[in-house]
Parts: C-alpha cells; structure tokens; sequence
C-alpha cells in the first residue's frame, strides 16, 4: 500500500508540471500587412464569443490576447498585427493563430467563425477553457493545417474522426484535456476519448508527424503497430491512454525519435531494445507499464539522453544498473518502485547535472553515498521507503537547491541537527519520518534563516521536545510528528501556526499532557490526530472542514458537544477510551453523510442511541462497545446499507434480537455480547438476511429458544483483511486511513481479541444464554466456521456427527450444556482444532482414541461421569475405544508435535508514505504446515501442544 502511495503522490507532482507548464507556443511575428477584411471580422466574432477569465488560463506567462483586437479599422489597423495573428506575407490571409493562455473562457462549436479561416497553418488554443465543448468536426475547413494545439483546455467527448484528415499535420497535440479530482490524484478524469478505429485512420492518414502528444486521452485500445510507419515522429507522448497490448520495440528505432513518452499505461508490456549511439532520445519515459526484461547496459549508449523513467515497472534487474551512470547528461532520473537490491552503486557519481533523483520503494541498501552532496543541482531527491542505513553524509549540506528531500522509512540513523537544513533556504518538503534518526532542533538558530516548510514529517524521530523552530511557520500543510516522546503542553504559539494553511495534524503517540484550547484554530484543517496522549479536559471543536478526527485514548472528559456535528464533511471519528459521558447527540446518526467509522466505545456514555441514521448513510463501522447505553437499538440502524460491522458489545441495552439488520448486504461483523438482549430469535430468516455475515458474537446476552440459522452458508473466502479504508486528498498529497475491524471472541473461558481478521475468518459464539434444544444440523454446513462457541446454554440431544465437516475449525466449545450421547468419530476430522471442551455436558462411551481428540488436556472432558479413555483418568473396561479411521501418517510423524501459539499482538502500523495508521494491528497467520497464530487479550502467552495432522 505504502509503496502505491508514494508513488501516487509523485505522479500527482508530476500531473500538476506537465499540464500546467508545459504549454507550446510558436513565434508568432508581427507583420504590418493589411488584411483580409472578412478575416478581421471573423477573428471579432471569434473574440466575442468568448469572455475574458483569468482563471481560465493556468500558465504564469498567460495573458489576454485579444484584449489587443479592436474593430476599429482605422487605416493601418490590420488584423495581421495583432496579437497571436499571423498572415502570409504574400496573400495576407491569416495563416496563423496563437491564442494559447489567453484567458478564453466560453464554448466553442462548429458554427465558430473561426472555421471562415481557411488558410490556417497553425492553430493553437491550449490552456484556455472551453468548458467541455467537443472538439468541432468543422476542423476539416482547415485542410493546410500542419500544427494544432489543443491540450489543457477543456475539451471533452470524441475527439472528432476528421482531425485524421488533416494530413499534413506535423504536430498534434490534444493532451491534458482533464479534471482534476481531489479524491484521486494519480487518476485526473480524462475528458476526451478516442475510438480505436480513429485512432487508427490518424496514424494511417497523417503520416507527416513529428510530434504526436495525445496524453490522458481515453482511447482503451492495443497500441498501433503502424506507429513505426510515422517515420518523421520526434515526440510521441501517449501517457495514461489505457493502450495495452505489446508494445511495438520498432518504435525505438525512429530515426528522429527524441521523446518517447507511455507513462501509465498499466497493460502495456514491452521491453527495451538494446541500444546503440545512433540514437537522440532525450527523454525516455516508460514509468507504470508493463514493462519487462531487463534494463539493458546498452541504455549508457544513449548520450543525448536527459531523461528516464523506469519506475514501477516489472524489470528483473536486481540491482541499479550501473551503466545508468554513463549518462552523464541526465537530469532526471526515477528508478523507484522498482525492487532493486544492493547498494547504490558508486558508478552514478558522475550524475552531476541530476535535478530529480528518485529511488524510493526498493530494497536499497548500504549508506546514503556522501558524493551525492556533489549534485549541487539537486532539486528533489527521494529515497524513502528503503533499507538503507548510516546517517545523512555531511555533504548534504551542499545541495543548497533542494526542495524536496524524503528518506523516510529507511533504516537511517544518527544524530541530524535542525541546523543542517539552514543552507537549503528552498526546502520546502522534508521527510525524515520512520528511520532511527535523533533528530535535535536545538533553540539557537536564526528565525530568519528557516526554511518555510510546507510538508515536514518527523515521525518517530526521538524528538523529545516541540520543536521550537516551526514558530515562524507560515506555510504548512503537513505536520506530522506523531510516535514521538514529546511530553508536557503543546505551546501557545502553536495555536497560531500556519493558520490558514495546516491541512494534516498528527501529533499522536506522544506524552501530550493539558487541556487543548476549545476551538481548533486552523480554518483548513482536514486531519487532526491527538491520538494516544494524555490530553485532559474538554474534547477540542475542530473547524468544519475536517475530514477525520482521531482523538482516542486520551483522558478527555465531559460530553460530547452538539457542536461537533458541524463537521458536516467528517468521514472518520474516533473518540474510544476516554473518560466521555453524557449522552450521545442526536444528530450523530446523520450530521455527516459521508461518516464512514464512528468509533465510540470505551467511555462512558450512557441514554439510547442516537437517532436516526438516514438513509444516505454511508458508515462502515459503528463501535459503541464498552458503554453504558440502554434501551433499544434504533430501528433506523436498518438505513445503515454500507454497515459491515457494528460492535454493541458491553453496555446495557435490553431489546430483542435485531432480525431487521438482516437486510444490511454488507454486514460482516455483529457483536452485542453482554447486554440485555433477550427474546426468541425468529426462525424466518429468508435466504438473502444476513447475507454476508461472518462473525456473530451474542454471548452473555438472555437469548432463548433454538439456536437461529442466521449464518448464510455461501463460502466466502478471500484473503485480505476485513478493513474500512479512509482516503482523501490534501492537495498534492494523498492519505489513506486503514482500520482493521477487530473482536473480542470467549474462546475456552478466555476472551481471545482478533485484532486483524482476514476475510475468510468465520465465528459464532452464543455463549452464556439460554439456548435450547438441538444443535441444528445446518451448523455443519457452515465449514468456513474457525471458531464455535455455544457453551453454556441448556442444549439437549447429541453432538451432530455432522460437525466433522467444519474442518477448519480451530476452536470448538460445547461445555456446560446438557448434550448426552457419544462424541461422534467424525470430530477426529477437524485437525486444526486448538481448543475443545465438550465438558459439563451428560456425554458418554469412549473418547475416539488415537487423533487430536486425545491431546487436549483432560479438563476439555471432565463433568462427563459417563466418559471414558484417554485423557480421562478412567479406561472403558471393555468397551473398545474406537481407533481413528483416516490416515495414519499421522502416527508415523507423531515424534514432532506441533506448537499452536496464542500470541497477542497490539502495534501500529504506518503504512503508505508515513501518513497511514492501522489502529490495532496483528497477524492471524493460519499457515496450515506452520505455527498457528491467534490472539489472546492481555499479554497471554499460551502453549499448546498438538500433534501434526
Ligand atoms: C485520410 O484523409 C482523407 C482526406 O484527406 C480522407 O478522405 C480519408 O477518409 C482519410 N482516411 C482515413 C483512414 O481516415
Ligand atoms: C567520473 O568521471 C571521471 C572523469 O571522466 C572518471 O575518471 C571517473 O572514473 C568517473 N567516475 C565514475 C564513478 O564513473
Ligand atoms: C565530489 O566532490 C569532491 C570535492 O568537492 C571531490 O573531491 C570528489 O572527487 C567528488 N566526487 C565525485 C565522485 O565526483
Ligand atoms: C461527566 O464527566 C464530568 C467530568 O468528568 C463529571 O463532572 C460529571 O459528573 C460526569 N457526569 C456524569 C453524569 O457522570
Ligand atoms: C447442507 O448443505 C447441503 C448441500 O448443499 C444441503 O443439501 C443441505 O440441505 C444443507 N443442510 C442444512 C441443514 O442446511
């Protein structure tokens, strides 16, 4: 995850500078020649079609062009000197027109006057808006058109079949039609859309291409073998175009080909040819595609080469190839993502001219070389997510350039000094989070020395003390200085830190201590994180803009204020274990529609419910466990359709149980042990209730009656863990929140807390009510099932033989009920079992001998007067036990036992870039051949001895 954040985030950077900078313009020259006068009042009424808006241009060097165009006609007044117009010298007809970034905003059609111009050349109308226009069909009216510009400014649709009759076209350029969407960065809504079959007339027709950049157009189609046929092509850009299929390696041997750009195009494979001197490529970017094979050493051939991406592709070099340091020329270079090994390599110390340096998300190893302090021209330099090692080198002081420096997530050490920042005075992202730095601020630099941070992140970085230097922030967005040993009050001057530009607030995992101020300050914020500290006091009012509030395991008191459902944006709120009371406000059900995970639980709230959730609720997760809430469960829960799980668990309420959450297709997860629940649970459960319900937890409630078919009996099986994601955007940067459910199950008298649940984990625990009757065949059909509890009830009749079936079982608990009869033969199946009690029941006859069965401990029998064999102290006379039917390698392998661990683990993880928390984390790794892992609540370590299957 953390590896696709990164490079998501990257990719964003990358979006922003190709679209917004990179806009082409040609010289257009005055000329004093008259023009002609139906020309001149056609570019009028072109002019007037549209408005002059300055957000419609996005380049710095934009400015309105046809400010100039006046339709006075006063003598010398020709058409031809006006700006971005010119004519042919001869004819004076207008041949060309420049208005890119020229602040038109309106639409733009196929009765433009514009099409009267039918002598144009050169048509450029990039980085303007024409608000979703197609691109007009009526384009064919220029048939001597050689150049046409139409990126970055909003077109949308087809892009229209008779651009492949312009077929002297040198240049064609309709990229970066696109949206920017905040909640997906790396994946800007692309507006325009070619149809295959288009595309393959324009490359069949227009065969005088040079530059050919159709960049984040829609076209989903296998990528043209005839490209090899544009023979004059010096650029080709096709990045994000969804073209899969082979890529043609001819291509690589354009004759002019200077740039070759196919940048995220997942599908797309290729491989790189190997090289030779003849080439000009300049720039070489094959970043996110397919790509295979290996990184040739011939790429040192290439001499003119400037540029090259090869990240996050699927090439099987092992280490960086060291031939990439023959290029002496690159100034940009991003090899991350890529799986490389080893060291980085010495032989790229001659890379002086590197600007972009990035090597993040790789297996790097060794110390950060110190002659990298010799590529003074570094811009931005990114190694994060690695296992390098050693500290910063002292050269890095020289890099006086950098903006950008990211190491985080590396084994790194050592002392860093704030102070040796002071010279990069254009550092504006510094990432150091997660290494094993001791980073020091000291408290005698120059204020006016510091750097202005947007983005700094010193997680886990021993800081023991705020650090004093960020009191004359101005800029930043992101502070991250979580899992720190930080104690005492925030500072004052805090308070009034980068007010209207902090986005992201993570100070949590330190020794926090006092009360916060009443009202959050900052105006923008989207993420406040005070978790785990030990703030007192009021719970602080962030501002309406937050999208997620962590404020757990703290010391906060006092009720919830009505005023926290103003956050109407919130998606994420996590108030567990605190001292909080009152009651719960009632617009907590519906204040925010988007509210994903409401996380409440180890407080002390009391009253009903908060009512109602609406139903354009999307929450995920609700926790009010470990409450004292009553009474009855809001009925409107049921409008909860994206619920998957919902923990009730200890508190109080009285109800019966809620058959009406049925109908939640989502729900995995319920868990209302010790309440007050009661009642006969229906029996008419239609197929589709409970649909996907793996987990059920009513223990320790007043349940009566038979046990209820509420588990479906469809085998779900997936393998990833069950978790509520929170994803949004700060800007150029993007957060991921995982969430892993978890439950506390009563395994064996003990209560065992699954921290992170896979998918396919399946329970039920009734336990402690008053079921009774038979065990209900359908139990075993129910072979997902990993753990069953039904003890303590009043259950009659035998144990269904049926239950063999559940052979991945690993706990199975039928004690204190009143089941009479033999153990079925058929339970020797279930080979996975680490805990079984059948005790307290009124079972007889012979323990099936010879099988796990008689590993466990004798007390999983006892309370059975009628029960003989082993373990059991009692032998059965002469009843002969009955020996194990299936597969006896098991004895022949019965020198090694097997060790089944019940180990807890409560951690946090960061995943993705440092930013992401997982709550509680662990591992159920249920590996058959290997250890088994579980979780225990508590610092419970249990062994248990099982023989191998
Ligand atoms: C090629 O262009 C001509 C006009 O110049 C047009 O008639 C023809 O249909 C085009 N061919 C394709 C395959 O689009
Ligand atoms: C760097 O360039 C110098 C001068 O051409 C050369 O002597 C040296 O071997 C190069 N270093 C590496 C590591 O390639
Ligand atoms: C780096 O620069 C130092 C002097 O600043 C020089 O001695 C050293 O050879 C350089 N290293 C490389 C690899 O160019
Ligand atoms: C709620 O907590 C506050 C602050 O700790 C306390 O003063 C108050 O008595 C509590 N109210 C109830 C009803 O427990
Ligand atoms: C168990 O599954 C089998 C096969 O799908 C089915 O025939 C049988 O009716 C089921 N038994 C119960 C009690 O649901």
């Amino acid at each position: 995850m953390g590896i696709h954040l990164s490079i998501r985030m990257l990719s964003k950077l990358l979006i922003l500078l190709l679209c917004h900078l990179v806009v082409a313009n040609f010289v257009d020259s005055l000329q004093q020649l008259s023009c002609h006068a139906e020309e001149r009042s056609a570019l009028l009424q072109f002019k007037e079609s549209f408005i002059i808006d300055k957000s419609a241009s996005r380049s710095k060097g934009a400015y309105p062009k046809v400010s100039s165009w006046k339709p006075t006609a006063g003598g010398n007044s020709s058409c031809c000197s006006w700006d971005g117009v010119e004519c042919d010298k001869m004819t004076g007809h207008v041949i060309g027109l420049d208005l890119s970034s020229s602040y038109l905003y309106g639409s733009f059609d196929s009765n433009s006057s514009l099409f009267s111009l039918v002598h144009l050349q050169r048509l450029s109308l990039s980085d303007n808006d024409f608000i979703y226009s197609q691109i007009p069909s009526s384009i064919r009216n220029f048939p001597s058109l050689t150049h046409l510009d139409l990126s970055a400014s909003f077109f949308s649709g087809q892009v229209p079949s008779e651009v492949s009759h312009l077929s002297k076209l040198t240049y064609l350029n309709l990229r970066c039609n696109i949206l920017e969407i905040e909640t997906s960065p790396d994946n800007p809504q692309r507006l325009l859309k070619l149809q295959p079959s288009d595309m393959s007339s324009l490359v069949q027709n227009l065969t005088s291409l040079e530059t050919l950049d159709l960049s984040f157009i829609n076209i989903s189609s296998i990528i043209l073998v005839s490209l090899t046929n544009l023979s004059f092509l010096t650029q080709l850009a096709l990045k994000k175009c969804d073209l899969f299929g082979e890529f043609p390696v001819k291509i690589f041997s354009l004759p002019n080909l200077e740039v070759l750009n196919v940048r995220y195009n997942q599908d797309l494979i290729g491989y790189l040819p190997e090289f030779n001197r003849s080439s000009h490529v300049v720039s070489l970017k094959v970043g996110f595609t397919s790509f295979f094979g290996t990184i040739p050493s011939s790429i040192e051939k290439l001499n003119a080469l400037q540029k090259l991406d090869v990240a996050q592709c699927n090439f099987s070099n092992s280490l960086v190839p060291s031939a990439l340091g023959n290029l002496r020329q690159l100034t940009y270079l991003d090899i991350s993502a890529s799986r490389f090994g080893g060291p980085i390599p010495d032989s790229l110390a001659n890379l002086t001219q590197l600007t972009v340096f990035r090597a993040g998300t790789n297996s790097l190893t060794g110390p950060i070389p110190s002659w990298l302090g010799n590529f003074t021209k570094l811009v931005y330099l990114q190694f994060s997510f690695n296992h390098l090692n050693g500290s910063i080198p002292a050269s890095f002081s020289n890099l006086i350039n950098l903006k950008i420096l990211c190491l985080q997530s590396n084994n790194l050490s050592g002392v860093v000094e704030f102070q040796m920042f002071q010279k990069q005075q254009n550092l504006y992202q510094l990432q150091l989070s997660s290494n094993n730095f001791e980073f020091v601020t000291g408290s005698n630099i120059m204020n006016a020395a510091i750097p202005q941070f947007t983005v700094l992140a010193l997680r886990l970085c021993n800081l023991k003390e705020f650090p004093y230097f960020l009191q004359n922030q101005k800029k930043l967005k992101r502070l991250d200085l979580a899992d720190n040993k930080i104690s005492g009050e925030v500072p004052n001057w805090m308070w009034n830190l980068s007010k209207e530009t902090l986005v992201l607030l993570d100070i949590s995992g330190n020794l926090f201590s006092g009360e916060l101020p009443a009202v959050i300050p900052w105006v923008n914020l989207l993420s406040l994180r005070l978790s785990n500290n030990i703030f007192h006091g009021r719970l602080p009012i962030p501002p309406p803009s937050l999208l997620e509030y962590g404020a757990n395991n703290n010391k906060f008191t006092g009720e919830i204020s009505p005023l926290l459902c103003n956050m109407n944006s919130l998606l994420y709120l996590d108030l567990s274990t605190n001292n909080l009371n009152g009651t719960l406000p009632p617009c907590l059900g519906n204040f925010s529609e988007g509210l994903l995970l409401l996380l409440l639980g180890s407080n002390s709230f009391y009253g009903m419910m908060p009512q109602p959730f609406n139903n354009r609720s999307s929450l995920r997760m609700i926790d009010v466990s470990q409450n004292q809430l009553q009474g009855q469960l809001p009925r409107s829960l049921a409008n909860c359709v994206m619920l998957e799980y919902l923990v009730l668990s200890n508190n109080q309420f009285s109800d019966d149980f809620p058959i009406w959450l049925g109908t939640l297709q989502e729900l995995k997860l319920l868990a209302m042990r010790h309440n007050g629940f009661n009642g006969v649970i229906g029996q008419s459960r239609t197929n589709v209730d409970f649909i996907k319900l793996r987990i059920l937890d009513l223990s320790y409630n007043n349940f009566r009656g038979e046990i209820p078919p509420l588990f479906p009996d469809i085998a779900v099986n997936m393998s990833t863990y069950m978790q509520a994601q929170v994803q949004y955007v700060i800007t150029d940067i993007y957060l991921t929140r995982n969430v892993s459910y978890s439950i506390t199950l009563a395994i064996k008298g003990l209560d065992l807390h699954y921290s992170k649940i896979l998918e396919g984990f399946a329970a039920i625990d009734i336990s402690s009510n008053k079921f009774e009757g038979k065990i209900p065949e359908f139990i075993g059909n129910l072979t997902e099932l990993r753990s069953l509890n039904i003890s303590n009830n009043i259950l009659t009749g035998s144990i269904p033989s049926s239950l063999g079936k559940l052979t991945n079982l690993e706990s199975l608990d039928l004690s204190q009920n009143k089941l009479s009869g033999q153990i079925p033969q058929q339970l020797t199946q279930l080979s996975f079992l680490g805990t079984f009690s059948v005790s307290h029941n009124n079972l007889i006859g012979p323990i099936p001998q010879g099988t796990q069965l008689t590993s466990f401990n004798s007390t999983s029998y006892e309370g059975n007067p009628g029960l003989c064999g082993d373990p059991l102290p009692n032998k059965c006379g002469n009843q002969e036990a009955p020996q194990q039917p299936f597969s006896t390698e098991e004895d022949s392998d019965s020198g090694s036992s097997r060790t089944l661990e019940y180990d807890l683990i409560f951690g946090l993880a960061g995943v993705g870039s440092g930013l992401v928390v997982g709550v509680v984390l662990a591992n159920v790794v249920i590996t058959r051949r290997q250890e088994w892992f579980l979780k225990i609540v508590g610092m419970v370590r249990l062994m248990i001895w099982k023989k191998v299957e």
